[in-house]
């Protein structure tokens, strides 16, 4: 993308924004980009004038944002107590080789699936739990997650 290009997208989001929050902003930017692009964060800086150490500090505090490009689909693995008693590690691991990721590796190289391993989804009764953006699958199983995926190829 051309830094015009970008600049024009930034100068809507903070036209759209209005009295809106730094963090409001940088969701918008997130959800715009999918990730929180360096050069962006700079150009933001600027239209701002706010430090961009400051911008870094934010998007680096809060787990929900990200520097580096995510996939489409957010799968969260939960690995949280009730979920490990069943075996929820085993589920990663699968999820791991389904979307034919390498050990460092959390996003698939065609930008689709970003893995990630969660501490409690907040429905233990349904452990393991697996969501995949907004979607939240219980009582999760090897087969049935290789199946899940699909629907979201
Ligand atoms: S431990 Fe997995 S949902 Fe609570």
């Amino acid at each position: 993308m051309s830094a015009q290009k970008e600049a024009k997208v930034i100068d809507g989001i903070v036209k759209k924004s209005g009295d809106s929050s730094l963090i409001a902003i940088l969701q918008e930017v997130q959800s715009h980009y999918n990730h929180l692009p360096p050069q962006v964060l700079t150009l933001l800086s600027a239209k701002l004038e706010v430090p961009l150490s400051k911008l870094f500090s934010l998007a680096t505090f809060y787990k929900s944002f990200s520097l580096e490009p995510r996939g489409k689909h957010i799968v969260k693995v939960c690995l949280g107590t009730a979920c490990h008693v069943k075996s929820a590690e085993n589920l990663f691991d699968k999820a791991k080789r389904d979307l034919d990721l390498s050990a460092q590796e959390t996003t698939t190289k065609d930008l689709r699936f970003t893995l990630e391993k969660v501490r409690c989804l907040g429905c233990c009764s349904l452990a393991p739990v697996v969501c995949i953006n907004e979607d939240t699958y219980g009582s999760m199983t090897q087969e049935k997650l290789s199946a899940t995926f699909k629907k979201y190829r």
